[in-house]
């Protein structure tokens, strides 16, 4: 019987381990943290992540063959294949901050594993590293393990979508093991492959060697944000010139070579992946004397700023150039619809212009609460591009305005305008002619995500802008310059 443990019970560690151990009823699965309120939230009734149909899943295996623990030490002694999935941030200060990965977490995982390990282990690196990362993680066990212990490293990048977890997990476009090209290192991945081949169809999983694989994650990801702000510059160029930004996503789209899927244009991408990933990509090549790679792959990043920046000053200049004491109520925070997850989203960015322009935001949104919309408007904001800390809102000044409304009716409740910030799919079917009685005059809806209807919403007296369409004359006649 093969055992598996997993170091991270976070966002991918948790959902992966659930899902693989729905599949291999025979494998036993230990997802270990040292988050003592992590576990003990992925053992309880209230899980710590919101992600549809996860639930089902762990119910189905908990106490089966999944388990949640912080005695980490102990389960990883005991597995066969170490799954490591901790958490990789940007680094914040010295070489390389506002780009570098800190690899703090993952060095002291594998420090750990090298410490408890008595017999041959495989060590997955899960959570997305720089390139090379597996090389430095040999080196650590070669050097620190106990002798006789074996170790192979293997490459399986998780190309999982918050919100569609499970069904990403469950069907996979594909899955990839980067390993080495030894015959120890092919009996890894073969190891490896046929825990995935037990529901993942043979022509869905992809070998490479180990740097492939690494850097075929950072590649994705990068390729995915770029086609986001190819569509958001082009969304720019629709309101200048009178052209809609869907029907041009859609033309585009239907050209096989391009493909439809992520082309929407948005306030801007969010997540904990995209941008640090970016940046990540970006440090490399600078590091291997390649500044006009890593520029191409920065400008990615500057027109996601540009497009959220370009947000706020629509906002501003269409309400008479001030927002000061007027109330805006925001809806939706999370970074996109149904999850409840914060990190990078695009609202606290747009939160915070708003607020810096002296608003009063009313925030709702169905999945975060108002402790997290408060810590994440009190964090200080990192400014990669000038590797720096912004100065976030006193408490004061957060009192006095910062919201968290209980419903979409109750943020809007005697606002001056609405912005739309999350695509969730309640936001297409509210009463806004309710909203708009409720509301001062003129009443604005500024739509980050393309998903009222813009002729009904002027209809019932709106002045409405939304990303890419053809502007409101009121609009027209107040240009915003990002
Ligand atoms: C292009 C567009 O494909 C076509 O839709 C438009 O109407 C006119 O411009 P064309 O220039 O004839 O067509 O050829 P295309 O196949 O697009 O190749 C353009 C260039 O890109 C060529 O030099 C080709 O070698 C290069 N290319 C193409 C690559 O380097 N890599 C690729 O993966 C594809
Ligand atoms: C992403 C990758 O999709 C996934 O493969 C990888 O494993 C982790 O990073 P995730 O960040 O969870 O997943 O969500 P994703 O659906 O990619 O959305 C990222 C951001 O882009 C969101 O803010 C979303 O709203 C935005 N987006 C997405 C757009 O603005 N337009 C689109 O067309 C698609
Ligand atoms: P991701 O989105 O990549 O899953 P998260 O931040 O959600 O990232 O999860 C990473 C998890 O890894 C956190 O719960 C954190 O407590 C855990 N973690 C970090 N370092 C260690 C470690 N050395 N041992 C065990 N768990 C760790």
């Amino acid at each position: 019987m093969v055992k598996i443990c997993c170091i991270g019970a976070g966002y991918v560690g948790g959902p992966t381990m659930a899902v693989i151990a729905l599949k291999c009823p025979e494998i036993e699965v230990v997802v270990v943290d040292i988050s003592e309120p992590r576990i003990a939230g992925w053992n309880s009734e209230r899980l710590p992540i919101y992600e549809p149909g996860l639930d089902d899943v762990v119910r189905q295996c908990r106490g089966r063959n999944l388990s949640f623990s912080t005695d980490v030490h102990r389960h990883v002694a005991d597995a066969d294949i170490v799954f490591v999935s901790v958490n990789t941030p940007t680094k914040t200060c010295g070489l390389g901050a506002g780009k570098a990965a800190d690899l703090t977490y993952w060095e002291s995982a594998a420090r750990m594993i090298a410490d408890v390990s008595l017999s041959d282990k495989i060590v997955v690196e899960k959570s997305t590293v720089p390139v090379k990362t597996a090389e430095a993680i040999e080196k650590i066990l070669a050097h620190n393990g106990r002798s006789g212990v074996r170790y192979q490293i293997l490459s399986n990048p998780e190309f999982l979508a918050e919100g569609t977890a499970v069904r990403d997990l469950l069907s996979p476009d594909r899955v990839l093991i980067g390993g080495r090209e030894t015959p120890e290192g092919r009996a890894a991945v073969a190891a490896l492959r046929d825990v995935y081949a037990r529901w993942v169809p043979g022509d869905r999983i992809i070998t490479t060697n180990l740097w492939s694989a690494e850097l075929s994650k950072l590649a994705a990801n990068a390729f995915l944000a770029q086609r986001i702000s190819s569509v958001n510059a082009i969304s720019a160029l629709c309101e200048a010139t009178g052209a809609d930004v869907a029907e041009v996503a859609h033309s585009v789209g239907k050209d096989a070579r391009i493909g439809p899927r992520f082309l929407a244009a948005s306030v801007g991408f969010g997540g904990s992946c995209f941008q640090k990933d970016i940046l990540n990509l970006v440090y490399i090549c600078e590091c291997y004397g390649l500044p006009e790679v890593a520029g191409y792959w920065r400008e990615v990043i500057r027109i996601n700023d540009y497009q959220k920046c370009r947000f706020v000053n629509r906002v501003v200049s269409s309400m008479f150039n001030t927002v000061a004491g007027k109330k805006v109520a925001v809806l939706g925070f999370a970074f996109k619809k149904d999850t409840g997850d914060t990190r990078e989203t695009p609202a606290i960015d747009v939160c915070n212009g708003l607020l810096g322009d002296k608003a009063v935001v009313s925030i709702y949104d169905p999945q975060v609460t108002g402790e997290q919309v408060a810590r994440d408007l009190a964090m200080k904001k990192f400014d990669w591009d000038h590797p720096r800390h912004l100065q976030p809102l006193s408490a004061t000044e957060m009192a006095k305005q910062v919201a968290v409304a209980a419903d979409a009716y109750e943020a809007a409740r005697d606002a001056h305008a609405v912005c739309i910030l999350t695509e969730w799919d309640e936001f297409r079917s509210l009463d806004y002619k309710r909203m708009f009685d409720a509301m001062h005059k003129p009443a604005f809806i500024f739509d980050g995500r393309n998903v009222v209807d813009v002729a009904k919403l002027r209809e019932i007296g709106f002045v409405v802008y939304s990303i890419g369409k053809p502007l409101d004359d009121w609009l027209k006649d107040m240009p915003a310059v990002a």
